[in-house]
């Protein structure tokens, strides 16, 4: 047994039927975000991000394109899924492909012991199945299509009619895990998050569930199942166990993988779009239970990036890119402002305005313009040596409290992946600490010799808020974090800046007397758009 649970967080896999757009890069980043905090915590995480490779809409993009889905899947994984990766700058720890043979040994394995439990029977299937989502409708699901498909029942998120199948499948017994799913939500209100999405699926579930296929016969891209070859494991029933395949379910015991999996299982979040809730919140526990396996602790379910209402989507051709943004504005600002800017759980819309007016607010003239102040004037008044900050007066000690203060809003609201207060609340710091420099006016104090230690105290406060911002905003941009880390000699003076610790960050004065400090380039240099 591993000591200690490890804090386990996985993105959904990203269907590769295309490449990626800035939806997927949302999620992938906010994972990222908090994941980086819990280690700037010191807690020991694990990170699992990869994609969904098989299933009918994967197939036919591989048939459109005219090669096997094999060779679509590797190109797009190779060419797209894996550099976005770094584009956005995430330092996951697993990437787990669907089409693994790890994978598909453990999904093989997972289905004989829900078998052996009772929980798998073949029956006839009749309905309707939406390939954009991959779902078996229920009749309900579907809405008056318009347009080209007036007078036809579509699905309500792709807009197109579901395909009728009539197949002999391999079902799931989802119906028998209603009320051990109600008892466990009620015994765990906050297992599924925000409040609205915990309220949507209790009252699914208490509609009473249906049991579902677990398998598909007219389709050939997928898992076949152990105990019949003519069938393929259903993607969603597939995918959805990636989470426990790749983090070692099924492993030889006594395996490192059969370790990782003691040390992780269960997830603490599995972070969602709102779009597969149910198939998180509601399937993929019960699957779980059915295998005598804790579910998750926690579903969490963002809302969408929006273009003129609607979901952004490649297949609606409204899908932005993420180099699109980054090539302009740098991963850091991506990452901070998709945090910043829209309130996590609910859907927010990207504009080049807003991205770029806030960039110039909050990262320009706001933290870059204090880092590029700060260590200017240590280098020019002191030669680059940090001075000493004695005799704090009320001003400092306002700098020091609002720190304090900062840390307790920002840790654990980013904890409880409410990204947006926690980021602002380090940039009311920020903002409280450059109008500290405007009314100390150290520029002033610099023409009086008599001024000298008021300088240093001055110039020492400055250089100690950029070191607690350093670590607070590194999860959320880690690049101009480092850059400035060095700026200020912190690396030096106290090591790297991934091993300073969040819970120690509000202790002043660590930076000692004569730390070197440089002025290195412009955090976040001012861009100039085209409007
Ligand atoms: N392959 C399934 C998931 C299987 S998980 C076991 C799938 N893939 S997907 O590529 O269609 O989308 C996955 C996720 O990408 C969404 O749940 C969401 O997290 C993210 N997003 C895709 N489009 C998005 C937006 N327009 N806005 C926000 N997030 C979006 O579903």
């Amino acid at each position: 047994m591993a000591e200690s649970k490890a804090f386990f967080l996985a993105t959904p896999i990203y269907y590769v039927n295309d490449a990626p757009h800035i939806g997927h890069a949302y999620t992938t980043t906010a994972a990222d975000v908090a994941t980086r905090w819990r280690r700037q915590r010191g807690e020991d995480v694990w990170f699992l991000t990869g994609v969904d490779e098989h299933g009918t809409k994967v197939q036919r993009a591989a048939e459109a394109g005219g090669v096997t889905p094999q060779e679509w899947v590797d190109r797009l994984v190779a060419d797209a899924w894996l550099p976005v990766l770094e584009t956005i700058d995430a330092a996951n720890d697993d990437f787990i492909r669907t089409t693994e043979p790890r994978h598909r040994e453990r999904v093989q394995r997972f289905w004989e012991v829900v078998r052996e439990n009772g929980y798998v029977y073949s029956a006839p299937y009749e309905g309707p199945y939406c390939v954009g989502c991959e779902e078996f409708k229920l009749s309900g699901d579907l809405v008056d299509g318009t347009g080209e498909f007036e007078g036809e029942k579509v699905c309500p998120v792709h807009g197109r009619p579901a395909e009728q199948l009539q197949e002999t499948n391999w079902f799931f017994k989802l119906s028998a895990f209603g009320d051990r799913l109600i008892e466990y939500y009620e015994a765990n209100p906050d297992a599924i998050q925000p409040r609205s999405a915990y309220n949507e699926v209790m009252s699914f579930i208490r509609q009473g569930l249906v049991d579902i296929s677990m398998s598909r016969s007219s389709v050939s891209w997928g898992i076949p199942l152990s105990w019949d070859a003519e069938q393929v494991t259903y993607v969603w029933f597939d995918a959805l166990l990636n989470y426990a395949t790749a983090v070692g379910y099924g492993a030889e015991p006594g395996s490192a993988d059969a370790e990782l999996f003691d040390r992780v299982w269960p997830p603490d979040v599995n972070l969602v779009g709102k779009d597969i809730l149910r198939f998180h919140a509601v399937y993929w526990p019960a699957m779980l239970m059915a295998a005598d396996l804790a579910p998750p602790r926690k579903v969490f379910a963002h809302g969408w990036l929006l273009v003129g209402g609607e979901k952004m989507s490649k297949s609606k051709l409204t899908g932005i890119a993420p180099e699109q943004i980054i090539d302009t504005f740098g991963s850091d600002a991506f990452r901070y402002y998709f945090l910043r800017a829209i309130q996590f759980g609910q859907d927010g819309s990207f504009s080049w305005e807003d991205m770029h007016a806030r960039y110039t607010a909050e990262l320009a003239n706001g933290l870059g313009n204090l880092a590029s102040r700060g260590t200017a004037m240590v280098v020019r008044y002191r030669d680059g040596a940090l001075p000493a900050g004695h005799d704090l007066t009320g001003a400092e000690q306002q700098i020091v409290d609002a720190l304090a203060r900062a840390v307790e809003v920002a840790d654990p609201a980013i904890g409880e992946l409410d990204f947006s207060t926690g980021i602002v609340a380090v940039k009311e710091f920020i903002d409280l600490v450059n109008l500290y420099v405007t009314e100390q006016e150290p520029w002033v104090l610099a023409k009086d010799e008599a001024q000298a230690t008021r300088l240093d105290v001055v110039l020492n406060t400055i250089i100690e808020s950029l070191r607690a911002v350093a670590v607070l905003y590194n999860p959320v941009m880690p690049k101009a974090m480092s850059a400035l880390w060095e700026q200020i000699g912190g690396q030096a003076q106290l090591g790297p800046l991934a091993e300073q610790r969040i819970a120690n960050v509000a202790t002043w004065g660590q930076l000692a007397p004569g730390t070197a400090v440089t002025k290195g380039a412009a955090l976040f240099p001012r861009i100039e758009v085209d409007e």
